[in-house]
């Protein structure tokens, strides 16, 4: 399998699982930010296919947990397509964006994905755990959900509808409900207005951000996820992980963070529909605080 080197963990995970070990995730170089090079896409497979691997798989991150950015998803689709291969794009937080008139063109070229990973949990106002996984062709789906189990699979004599050729677990709860129930109580109208809130008040932070000092910020987000540093009084990545858990050992604030390319960053999901201009405000204070008191210990 083919992938940004930022791809999620769970890819390598699942290959790990299947026993095909780790080495058997291509890691694509990425950008500065983290975005997956089409160039060397293109060097990754040439050297797979000239050391006789055969290659299963093209993962596109759409977007990336770490940076919220989206990796170039028409492109890798075009090289998909032009090497038929198939082409997996894992939406489990940005795919939602599709119902954002305003955002959906991050996604662009979606429509040749062979297969996507989408979490409702994330993105879609719907509680853990609500995830899909979606085909173009109905075939790839039909075909793969096609075993027998004469303890469950009576074909015929089945009450209403069946949902076990559809489902990869046997025993589960009917997770599609949840949404169901989202979309029925807000409608996907609030979705979109609560997806494009969120991707607005990112992109207010990170203007705001942009207006003080000593913060490093690394790229403007596109969904709303954003990584950014707080350096006046150390640009060590030891100081920026001990800032975040100080921070969030207050109370006042949560927030997480991650690694970018070896810099560790202060990272920011703007998933609560609750957090206003204000707080962000607020927590640009309290970094500033908690900074000065870390350096002073
Ligand atoms: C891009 C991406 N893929 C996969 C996952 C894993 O999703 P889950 O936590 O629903 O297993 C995440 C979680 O953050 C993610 O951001």
């Amino acid at each position: 399998m083919i992938g940004a080197k930022s791809a999620h963990y769970s890819i390598s995970r699942a290959l790990s699982i299947l026993g095909l070990g780790s080495n058997s995730f291509l890691p694509v170089k990425v950008d500065k930010n983290e975005v997956l090079k089409m160039d060397d896409l293109e060097i990754v497979y040439n050297t797979a296919i000239k050391n006789n691997l055969r290659v299963m798989c093209v993962v596109a991150n759409a977007c990336a947990t770490s940076t919220g950015l989206y990796d170039p998803i028409s492109e890798m689709g075009d090289f998909c397509e032009n090497h038929k291969l198939w082409f997996h794009i894992d939406g489990a937080h940005g795919a939602a964006a599709l119902v954002s008139k305003k955002n959906k063109n991050l996604l662009k070229g979606i429509n040749k994905a062979t297969s996507i990973i989408w979490d409702a949990h994330k993105m879609m106002r719907v509680p853990a755990l609500c995830t899909a996984l979606l085909f173009k062709n109905f075939k790839h789906q039909a075909l793969a959900f096609q075993q027998k189990g004469s303890y469950v699979f009576h074909e015929q004599e089945v009450v209403g509808m069946d949902s076990m050729p559809y489902t990869i677990e046997c025993t589960k709860t009917a997770l599609g409900t949840k949404f169901f129930w989202a979309l029925a109580l807000e409608g996907e109208g609030a979705i979109e207005k609560y997806i494009d809130y969120t991707f607005e008040l990112a992109k207010y932070f990170y203007n705001q951000l942009k207006k003080e000092e000593h913060f490093e910020l690394p790229y403007s987000p596109e969904s709303n996820i954003l990584c950014f540093r707080y350096v006046k009084e150390s640009n060590s990545n030891e100081f920026q992980k001990k800032l975040r858990y100080s921070i969030i050992y207050r109370k006042k604030f949560y927030i997480t963070s991650c690694e970018m390319n070896g810099l560790r960053y202060l990272r920011v999901v703007l998933l609560n529909p609750e957090t206003s201009k204000i707080e962000l405000g607020n927590l640009i204070e309290e970094i500033k605080i908690i900074s000065k008191k870390l350096s002073n210990e």
